[in-house]
Parts: C-alpha cells; structure tokens; sequence
C-alpha cells in the first residue's frame, strides 16, 4: 500500500487531493481586496516588480499569450497595453491574451475591472490547460505557481501548451540573497501581512497562509532545476529587490 501523496498547505503538510480545495478557499477569501492588499502590502512595488516582467516578455501584435493563474489580470492587462502600442507603432494583428484561473471569484474581480478586446478570461487549472499542444507564443505565471499543488506537472503543461521557441516566465517571492534582508523580510512579512489582512480584509489566516507558502517555495536555483528537468532551454533568473521576488525565464526547446 502507498501512501497518500502530500503537498504543502503554508508550513502544513496535507493530503494533496486537499490542497486544491484549500487554495481555492483563500483566494475566494480574499478576491474582493485582492488588489487593495497587493498594493498595502508592497507599498506599491509589485506594479513595479509586473511592469519589469511585462517589458521583459515584450507582448507582440498577433500572439498568444497565456496568463496562467492570472487572477484579476494585472499581468494580462499590461501585455495588452504593451501590445497595443507596439500594434500602433508597427501594425500587426490583435494579440489573443488568455487569462487562466482556476478560481471562478479571482476571474469575476478581473472581469469587473473592465473588459479589453484583447484579453479572455477563462476558469481553468495550471496542471491541466485547456489548449492544444504548442498553442502559444508565449506563457507567464506571476504569484501563481506556488500555490499549483504539483509544480513538476504545471511546468511540464506550461511547455505542452507553448509552441517551440516560446517564452517562459515566471514571476514569484523567492530567498533574497543576503542574511541582513532575510531576517528583516521575516520579520516584516510574519508579523505585519497576516496583520495586514486582519485589518483590511478581515482574514487573517489567508495572509499567514500566504506568507508561509513563500517560505516552502523551491528558491532560484531549484526552481531553475525543476524548469531544467520540464524541458526549458537556458533556464535561468533576475532578482528583483534583492531576491524577494525574482523572474524567471527560459524558453520551450
Ligand atoms: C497570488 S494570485 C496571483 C494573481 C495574478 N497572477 C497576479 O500576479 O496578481 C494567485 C492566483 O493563482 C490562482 N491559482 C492557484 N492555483 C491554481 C491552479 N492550479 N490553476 C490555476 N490558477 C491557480 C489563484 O486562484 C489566484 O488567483
């Protein structure tokens, strides 16, 4: 007999078959000032952390691009704005931007920010997208991957899913590099997040949650490992504010 297979829930362990249930649980929690606490919470700098992601995929006229886990839309909106002014220096075809999100709550908030001709919102699973073999141009994951229940089995449907010569990016927290930054982002991220989303959004146990998960994230080098073994070529990363978040990239070989 084997046993149930585990994943991390926070610094929990719980069966694997929960942990989908659970995420879900909190980002339903927390959809309605998903935004708001973004912004408290980095003082403003993750539109600073997305707009560096943004530029660096460099969204072209005519592709196709994938927004997994793409909640609100934050991401998909700058690729359409960078697209559009791309699209009006040069011509080209509309790009087709695909918001994929597994939580029907996170999707309605993006949706009530207001429509884009260019963006789709679509409820669907990280592990198991609902597009054809080499689809896309391009594919990004921004806060999402670390709460996807089996990482290995979304990196290698992120590769399924972009055409050869696609663009991989992944934004997320990760280790900042020096012990100095560490213990102050501990300090701040365990005692003022959950408090945070106490006040805020009157949930404090989404927020400890969400600080926990960062902590049992694989850092650079391993997620650049786990990118290696999915079949990404020249897998590699950028720190962002000294490692609390870093970009990675790398293309579908
Ligand atoms: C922290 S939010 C990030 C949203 C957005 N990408 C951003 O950068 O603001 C994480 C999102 O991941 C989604 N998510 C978690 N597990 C998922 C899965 N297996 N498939 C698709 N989306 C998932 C959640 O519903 C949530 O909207």
């Amino acid at each position: 007999m084997t046993a149930d297979p585990k994943a991390s829930f926070g610094f929990k362990d719980v069966a694997a078959a929960e942990k989908p249930g659970l995420v879900r649980g909190v980002f339903n929690s927390v959809a309605s000032r998903y935004d708001l606490m973004n912004d408290l919470m980095s003082a403003g700098v993750h539109r600073i952390w997305k707009d560096m992601a943004a530029n660096r995929l460099n969204p072209q006229p005519g592709e196709v691009i994938i927004d997994c886990a793409g909640g609100t839309g934050d991401m998909a909106r700058r690729f359409a704005r960078l697209a559009r002014q791309a699209q009006k220096r040069r011509g080209g075809a509309d790009p087709a931007i695909h918001v994929m999100d597994y939580n029907a709550e996170m999707i309605a908030a993006g949706i009530k920010r207001g429509p884009d001709p260019f963006i789709t919102w679509n409820v669907a699973d990280a592990q198991n997208l609902p597009l054809p073999d080499g689809a896309a141009d391009a594919y990004v994951i921004s806060f999402g991957l670390r709460n996807v229940t089996d990482i290995p089995k979304a990196l290698a449907e992120a590769r399924r899913v972009l055409k050869p010569g696609g663009r991989f990016l992944c934004l997320e927290f990760s280790r900042p590099v020096t012990e100095a930054l560490r213990s102050a982002y501990d300090a701040y991220s365990f005692k003022a997040i959950p408090a945070l989303g106490e006040l805020v959004a009157g949930d404090r146990e989404s927020y400890q949650y969400l600080v926990e998960s960062i902590r049992r994230f694989p850092d650079q080098a391993a997620l650049v490992k786990l990118m290696r073994q999915a079949g990404f070529a020249n897998p590699g990363f950028t720190n962002f504010t000294g490692g609390v978040v870093a970009l990675h990239h790398g293309w579908a070989a």
